[in-house]
């Protein structure tokens, strides 16, 4: 039995690969170990969390004595570290945060690890869930390879780029089996409202202005969150030690031209009038050091392990915003606190 680590299994992405590996393989036993940030919410796990293969763990990973107890007790075979402060805008009013939690944690995660799978590093695996943004920005022509040179811009991309550099680091220095994905930007449900796609569908529908930075012309290459799950899935099992690859969707959108769809979308799905929603979109400040294009070559995932985006945008966007429409109670309740109080009920006596 296989026994995996999942971090920030409580957060966007983590959520959807904690669904996906509980429900895969039933005899792996899944912990999923999350500080339970503003952006960890553990109703994105409701239709799991009874499952017996299954745990949550609360715990932060920067605490170095906590991480090296739960090793010591859990001798875990593998971990999956998707942990982040993950907000560029965060990033750029409080750096620091981003320093601990996205370098110090995962330098603490790699340690603790080596410590507890020395002598088997044959048998275990650290697999470290990064971003495209560690290449920094592109003009308008070419695409992000896996030996595209790392030029970070934000305090955030900074720190995702610093722990990259780490876990090879254990690699190259410890024998350790670390891998790599390096993720373009991600939709679809349980994404905090927060980042452009469920903020621009909530402000949508809420009748308010929808913000846009600078003129618009940024350009994010979008993948369905359940495919990067299933990347992850593929590459966990099959990449070999030492290994990155690059997941996208070849899915460029000008950040304009997305809201001016999902205004399209949500028009026909609210019953308003053909270009009623598009008058929400409003010109805002635009964000400091912002990349204007991120666009990511996935060739090597394709040749050597046959991943393949399974639907197309136009479907993964319908899917999101019906998501969002049907579960306004989630919507609610990660915006309003309330969450806050389900923890305390699900969780006091622990
Ligand atoms: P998220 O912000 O939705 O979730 C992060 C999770 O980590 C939350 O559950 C939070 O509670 C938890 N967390 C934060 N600090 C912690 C700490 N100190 N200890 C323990 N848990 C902590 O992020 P996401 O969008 O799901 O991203 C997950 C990972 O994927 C991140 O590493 C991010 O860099 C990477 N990534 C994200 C995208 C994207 O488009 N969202 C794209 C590529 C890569
Ligand atoms: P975001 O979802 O924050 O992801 P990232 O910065 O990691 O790519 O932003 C996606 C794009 O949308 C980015 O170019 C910034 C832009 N943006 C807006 O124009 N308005 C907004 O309110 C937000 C949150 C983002």
């Amino acid at each position: 039995m296989q026994k995996i680590i999942i971090t920030g299994g409580a957060g966007f992405i983590g959520s959807h690969v904690v669904r996906r590996f509980v429900k895969t393989y039933p005899n792996y036993n899944i912990i999923n170990l999350d500080k339970l940030t503003y952006a960890g919410n553990l109703e994105n796990l409701r239709d799991i969390e009874n499952e017996p293969n299954y745990r949550f763990i609360k715990g932060d990973i920067v605490d170095l004595e906590f991480i090296n107890s739960l090793f010591d007790n859990e001798k875990p075979d593998a971990v999956i570290h998707l942990a982040a402060e993950s907000h560029v805008d965060r990033s750029i009013s409080s750096p620091l945060e981003f320093v601990m939690t996205n370098v110090v944690g995962t330098v603490n995660l790699l340690n603790a690890a080596r410590q507890s799978w020395k002598g088997r590093y044959d048998q275990t695996r650290f697999y470290h869930v990064s971003t495209d943004e560690v290449y920094g920005t592109l003009g308008e022509d070419g695409m992000f390879t896996e030996e595209t040179a790392y030029d970070p811009h934000s305090p955030y991309s900074a720190s995702k780029a610093s722990s990259d550099h780490f876990v090879r680091a254990y690699q190259d220095t410890y024998g350790m089996d670390a891998v790599i994905s390096n993720c373009s930007n991600n939709y679809g449900s349980f994404h905090f409202p927060e980042k452009l796609i469920p903020l621009a569908i909530h402000n949508i529908k809420q009748n308010k202005p929808v913000p846009v930075y600078g003129k618009g012309e940024n350009i994010r290459d979008w993948l369905w969150v359940e495919d990067h799950a299933r990347a992850i899935d593929v590459i966990f099992h099959n990449a070999k030690a030492g290994q990155t690859y690059n997941i996208g969707g070849h899915n460029e959108w000008k950040n304009i031209d997305l809201i001016n769809l999902l205004c399209t979308i949500l028009d026909k799905k609210l019953g308003r009038e053909v270009g009623e929603s598009a008058r929400l979109i409003t010109y805002v400040t635009d964000r400091a050091g912002h990349d204007l294009r991120y666009a990511i070559d996935a060739t090597k995932l394709k040749n050597e392990l046959g991943w393949v985006p399974s639907i197309t945008f136009e479907e993964g966007l319908e899917k999101t915003v019906d998501w969002y429409l049907a579960n306004e109670e989630w919507l609610t309740n990660v915006t309003s606190g309330s969450y806050q109080q389900y923890y305390k009920g699900q969780y006091n006596n622990r």
